[in-house]
């Protein structure tokens, strides 16, 4: 019987890429970078076979998707941030069964989702940024789940999560979650990004000590009053995908039910105007 080993919640900033090459911002995304390879370890560790990655960059406009080819290999360009993200390479095994599962089992629970197995799809860097270092530790397939959703509301996402673990569970796969996405996510206007030192500061003080009180929350286990301000968070602060990611997650980990204290992983940083880390769900 497959099972849930691990989740997290975690950072996709190309900023990360771009820290490995030279430049000004050589260097500075390292603690990020060691999170995603300290989160692939425990995976490892705890058997994880397999990576669904809840993509907040993966932007829908109706229904529920799931990227479920048998493999995904290519060069991305990102097309938000060409400057920052060039010809990444990437080659990943899928694992069709638990993507065709998952839809499967989120439409018979009432959420209409499709599975896709097309060779022109994608992936998007929501998924790529993770697996590009999640991969230096640890060779998972890769079933992407789209969470940039746009006319959808979170009781819809916490169904879809519900039905990775009920797929999950019905299957022989070890599976990580991964909700990959921002906390507060307010990038720089364009007009203020150089004069604030855009990449390294948060554009909102506001934003910055509800993204703090946040992780005091998960850390403390009180998911039950996050839950409570989920979609007011979303809102007020420019949540990334609205934080279907973040919704999708605890779908899967039993909602208001779950109680385990969080572990982050990558202290709390700002980049490009938002609030990032890398925290860890016991499972
Ligand atoms: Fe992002």
């Amino acid at each position: 019987m497959g099972e849930i080993v691990l989740a997290a919640k975690c950072t996709h900033v190309p900023t990360m890429l771009m820290s490995e090459q030279e430049g000004p911002i050589k260097g500075t995304r390292q603690p990020a970078i060691d999170g995603h390879m300290e989160i692939a370890r425990r995976a490892k560790a705890l058997g994880a076979d397999t990576v669904v990655i809840c993509d907040t960059h993966w932007v829908i406009n109706a229904g529920f998707h799931i990227n479920a080819n048998s493999s995904f290999k290519g060069l991305f360009t990102s097309n938000e941030f060409p400057q920052f993200i060039q010809d990444l390479e990437y080659d990943y095994l899928g694992n069709p069964e638990l993507g065709d599962a998952i839809a499967a089992t989120a439409s018979d629970m009432g959420i209409y989702t499709l599975s896709h197995h097309l060779d022109s799809l994608e992936l998007e860097y929501g998924s790529l940024v993770p697996m590009r270092f999640m991969s230096r530790e640890h060779e998972m397939k890769v079933v992407s789940v789209a969470a940039c959703c746009t006319v959808h509301d979170h009781a819809e996402s916490r169904v879809v999560g519900e039905a990775i673990r009920k797929a999950v569970e019905a299957s022989d796969s070890k599976v990580l979650l991964v909700a990959s996405g921002s906390l507060s996510h307010k990038i720089w206007a364009n007009k203020d990004y150089a004069a604030n030192n855009g990449t390294f500061t948060i554009s909102s003080e506001f934003n910055r000590q509800m993204d703090l009180h946040v992780l005091e929350m998960w850390q403390r286990g009180d998911h039950a009053t996050f839950l409570k301000i989920l979609s007011d968070y979303a809102n007020l602060c420019c949540g990334e995908g609205s934080m279907h990611d973040t919704a999708m997650l605890y779908g899967a980990l039993g909602w208001d039910s779950y109680d385990k204290p969080c572990e982050v992983v990558t202290e709390y940083f700002p980049s490009s105007g938002t609030g990032q880390t890398n925290v860890i769900f016991p499972v």
